[in-house]
C-alpha cells in the first residue's frame, strides 16, 4: 500500500460511516443471539473450540485439545474420527436421510438432487472403486473435475478411506496440473471428459493427458462422463477407467477408517511469494471442527436453507464452503456448474429463484461485475427467499457492498463479508449476522475463538499495518507439503514464531473494526484467485525471445487487480502486436486462463535498484498512473522516467 491515491482510497474507506445493525427479527432466530459468545470465547478459546467439536462425531474422544510447539499445533490429540462419516453417516440415522444434500445445477440446465442417501451410497461405492485401484489410507489423489457431484464424491469417498486428495482447479494447464501431481506424488488422478462452459466444452480429459505424460507417480486416471461425444477423448485401457462403468459393479458398503485427528485430509495448492506453488497441508479433527462451527454461526445455518456457495472446489472456499462446512451440519447445498452470463446475464439470480436459495456466498468481483451489467437483471428475479448474503476473497470495495445490499438483499437482508486464506481452513474473520453492525467494506472483527491483532515490523501493535493471527486455531495450516522449512519462514519467522503473518495489510478504525488492505506481499489477487508474480515472471522468461519480466497487480475496477507485465526482449527479437499474443498465450499454456496478462508491455529497460534489483513498486506507480514514488535508490532513474512516457503513450498490446 503506496502512492498518493492509496492513501486517499484508504482515508475514504475509515470515513466510511454508514453502518447496518441486524434486525430484531434476525438476531432472534440466528444461531448466535447472544453477545457474550465473544467473552465466553475469549476467555476460554480452547473450551470454546472442544464445545465445538463436540458436536462433531469422534470414535475416540482426544485427550488435549492443543498441543502447541510453536509453529506446530496439533488439535483434538488422541482423537479419532472420520470425515465423510460425519458429513454422511452421521445424518442417515435422522430425518435428514432423505433431505437433499446437494442440488446440482448444470449450465445446460440439467439438474440433480443427491439426497444424504444417495451422496452416501454413492461416497461408499466410489470408496470402494478406489480401493480396487489399489488405493490405501495415506495415499493421494488429484482431483482435477468440473463443478460436478462427482467432484464431492471423489473428496468424500477419499476421506472415507483415508487417501489425500489433491484438487486442482479445472481452469490450470496441463502443466500447472502436472507439477501438483508431482509435488503430491499422487497415484491417481480423477477428471472428466469436459465440463460446459458458456455452451462450449472445457476439455479436461486432454489436458490431463497431457499433465500424466510426466507423471510417474500416476497408476489410474477415473473419468467421469459429463459431455459424452461433445468431447474427443483418447482412452487408454490400460490406465484409463470409467467411473460409471466401475461404478456399477462397485458395492454400496464400505466402512468409515477411523482417522487420527491429526492425519492429513486434504493439500491443497496456493501461490506464494515464489514462483513454487505451495501444497497447503490440512488435518482431520480441526479442520472439520471449524468448518462446521463457521457455517455454523457465520452463515447461521439451518436445515430448512438451500445454500449456495458460488466458488469451485478447486479453491479452499469450495472445500470448507461447498463440501466439508455445509455437509457436516446436514445443510442443503447448491452447486452451479458454468458461469454467471450463461445463456444470460441473469443466470444466477434464475438459479436463486428456480431453487429458492436462502444463503448466498460470493466474490467482490462477480459482484462488481454485476453491478457492471446493470440491476435490470437481478430485477427480473424473484429473490425474496435470500435471507443472508456473503462474500470472500478479497476486499469488497462500499459502492459494491451497497449494490449488493440494494440489488440482491433488497436493503432488508445481512451481509457477512468473510475474510479467511486457503492456509486458515476456514473464516476467521467476519460479523456474526445476528449480532454485529456491519460497516460496507469493513469484515469487522475476529469470530469467537480466534486472536488477531495488527502489528508494525517489529511486532508492536498499530492501528494500521500487518495483519497477525496471535493464537493457533483449529482450522490451521500444519505445515506445506514436503517442506516444513519453507512453513516456518513464511508464516512464523517474521515474528520468532510468535504470531502468524498472513501477507495482508489492515487498518483498525475508531470502533475497534479491521479494514483489510489487501495483500503486502509478491502475490496478486486477480478476479479473487490467488496469483503470484513470479510464478508469471517465470512463465514469461520461458519463452525464448525473453530475456527479463517484472510482473505486478495493476488495479482493475472489476477484477480488483490485473496482471501487467513488463518485458524486455532478447537483443534480436523485434517485438510486434503478435510477439506480445504469443507471451500471453505463453502464460496461458504454463499456468492457465486465469494468469493471462492484461497487458504486456515490451520495454528496453526495467528499473532496477544499484544492487541489481527490480522496483515493482515504481512499475506499479507506472501501470495506475501515479506520480512516480521514490527513485533515489535506482540505478538509473531515467529509465523509469522514460518507462513512464512510453507507458502513457501505451505503445504495448
Ligand atoms: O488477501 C486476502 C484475500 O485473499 C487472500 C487469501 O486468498 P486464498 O488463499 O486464495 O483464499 C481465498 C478465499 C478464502 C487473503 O490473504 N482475502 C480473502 N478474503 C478477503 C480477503 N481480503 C479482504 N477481505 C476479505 N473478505
Amino acid at each position: 500500500m503506496t502512492g498518493p491515491d492509496k492513501q486517499a482510497e484508504l482515508q475514504a474507506l475509515l470515513t466510511e460511516d454508514r453502518s447496518f445493525a441486524p434486525s430484531a427479527a434476525f438476531t432472534e432466530q440466528a444461531n448466535a443471539r447472544d453477545p457474550k459468545i465473544y467473552a465466553d470465547a475469549a476467555k476460554d478459546p480452547e473450551g470454546f473450540w472442544a464445545k465445538e467439536a463436540a458436536d462433531l462425531l469422534w470414535r475416540k474422544p482426544w485427550t488435549q485439545v492443543l498441543d502447541w510447539k510453536p509453529p506446530h499445533a496439533k488439535w483434538f490429540v488422541g482423537g479419532q474420527l472420520n470425515v465423510s462419516e460425519n458429513c454422511l453417516d452421521r445424518h442417515l440415522t435422522t430425518w435428514r436421510r432423505t433431505k437433499a444434500a446437494l442440488i446440482f445445477e448444470g449450465e445446460p440446465g440439467d439438474q440433480r438432487v443427491l439426497t444424504y442417501q444417495d451422496l452416501h451410497r454413492e461416497v461408499c461405492q466410489f470408496a470402494n472403486v478406489l480401493k480396487s485401484l489399489g488405493v490405501r489410507k495415506g495415499d493421494r489423489i488429484n482431483i482435477y473435475l468440473p463443478m460436478i457431484p462427482e467432484a464431492a464424491v471423489a473428496m468424500l469417498a477419499c476421506t472415507r478411506i483415508g487417501a489425500v486428495h489433491s484438487v486442482v482447479f479445472g481452469g490450470f494447464s496441463a502443466e500447472a496440473l502436472r507439477e501438483r501431481i508431482n509435488d503430491a506424488k499422487a497415484k491417481i488422478l480423477i477428471t472428466a471428459d469436459g465440463g460446459w462452459r458458456r455452451g462450449g466444452v472445457v476439455p479436461l480429459k486432454q489436458v490431463a493427458d497431457e499433465a500424466v505424460k510426466d507423471c510417474p507417480t500416476i497408476e489410474k486416471t477415473v473419468v467421469v462422463r459429463r459431455v459424452g461425444d461433445k468431447a474427443q477423448v483418447a482412452f487408454d485401457p490400460a490406465r484409463d477407467v470409467w467411473y460409471h462403468e466401475a461404478m456399477a459393479t462397485a458395492s454400496a458398503v464400505c466402512p468409515a477408517e477411523p482417522m487420527d485427528a491429526e492425519d492429513m485430509l486434504f493439500v491443497l495448492y496456493t501461490s506464494g511469494s515464489t514462483g513454487k506453488p505451495k501444497g497447503i497441508v490440512h488435518t482431520t479433527g480441526g479442520y472439520l471442527t471449524h468448518a462446521a462451527t463457521t457455517v455454523k454461526y457465520v452463515f447461521d445455518l439451518k436445515d430448512t436453507d438451500v445454500y449456495w456457495c458460488t466458488a469451485d472446489v478447486g479453491w479452499v472456499t469450495g472445500h470448507t464452503y461447498i463440501v466439508y462446512g455445509p455437509l457436516a451440519n446436514g445443510a442443503t447445498a447448491l452447486m452451479y456448474e458454468g458461469t454467471p452470463d450463461y445463456p444470460d446475464k441473469d443466470r444466477f439470480w434464475r438459479v436463486i429463484e428456480k431453487h429458492k436459495v436462502n444463503i448466498f456466498y460470493t466474490a467482490p468481483t462477480a459482484i462488481r461485475t454485476f453491478m457492471r451489467w446493470g440491476e435490470e437483471f437481478p430485477k427480473r428475479c424473484d429473490l425474496s427467499s435470500l435471507r443472508l448474503l456473503g462474500t470472500v476473497g478479497e476486499p469488497i470495495n462500499p459502492e459494491a457492498w451497497i449494490w449488493y445490499h440494494e440489488f440482491i438483499g433488497r436493503k432488508r437482508v445481512p451481509i457477512v463479508d468473510t475474510w479467511w486464506q486457503t492456509e486458515t481452513g476456514g473464516i476467521l474473520i467476519s460479523p456474526l449476522p445476528g449480532l454485529t453492525k456491519t460497516k460496507p467494506g469493513s469484515a469487522t472483527m475476529a469470530l469467537p475463538g480466534i486472536s488477531v491483532d495488527i502489528v508494525n515490523d517489529e511486532g508492536q501493535p498499530v492501528d494500521a499495518g500487518y495483519l497477525v493471527l496471535t493464537k493457533p486455531w483449529p482450522g490451521m495450516l500444519r505445515t506445506i507439503l514436503n517442506n516444513d522449512d519453507r512453513y516456518r519462514a513464511q508464516y512464523w519467522e517474521k515474528y520468532n514464531l510468535k504470531y502468524y503473518f498472513t501477507g495482508d495489510g489492515a487498518k483498525r478504525d475508531k470502533d475497534g473494526y479491521l479494514w483489510l488492505l489487501g495483500r503486502v506481499d509478491d502475490v496478486m489477487n486477480v478476479s479473487g484467485h490467488r496469483i503470484s508474480t513470479m510464478e508469471v515472471e517465470s512463465a514469461l522468461v520461458d519463452h525464448h525471445s525473453v530475456a527479463e519480466a517484472a510482473v505486478i497487480g495493476r488495479t482493475h475496477e472489476v477484477k480488483g487487480q490485473a496482471v501487467s507485465a513488463f518485458v524486455t526482449l532478447k537483443a534480436s527479437v523485434r517485438g510486434d502486436e503478435a510477439l506480445i499474443k504469443e507471451l500471453k498465450q505463453h502464460v496461458v499454456g504454463k499456468i492457465g486462463a486465469l494468469a493471462r496478462p492484461e497487458e504486456i508491455f515490451l520495454t528496453a529497460e526495467l528499473p532496477k535498484t544499484r544492487s541489481g534489483k527490480i522496483m515493482r513498486r515504481l512499475l506499479r506507480d507506472v501501470a495506475e498512473g501515479r506520480v512516480l514514488g521514490d527513485t533515489t535508490t535506482l540505478a538509473d532513474p531515467a529509465v523509469v522516467a522514460k518507462l513512464k512516457t512510453q507507458y502513457e503513450g501505451k505503445d504495448e498490446g
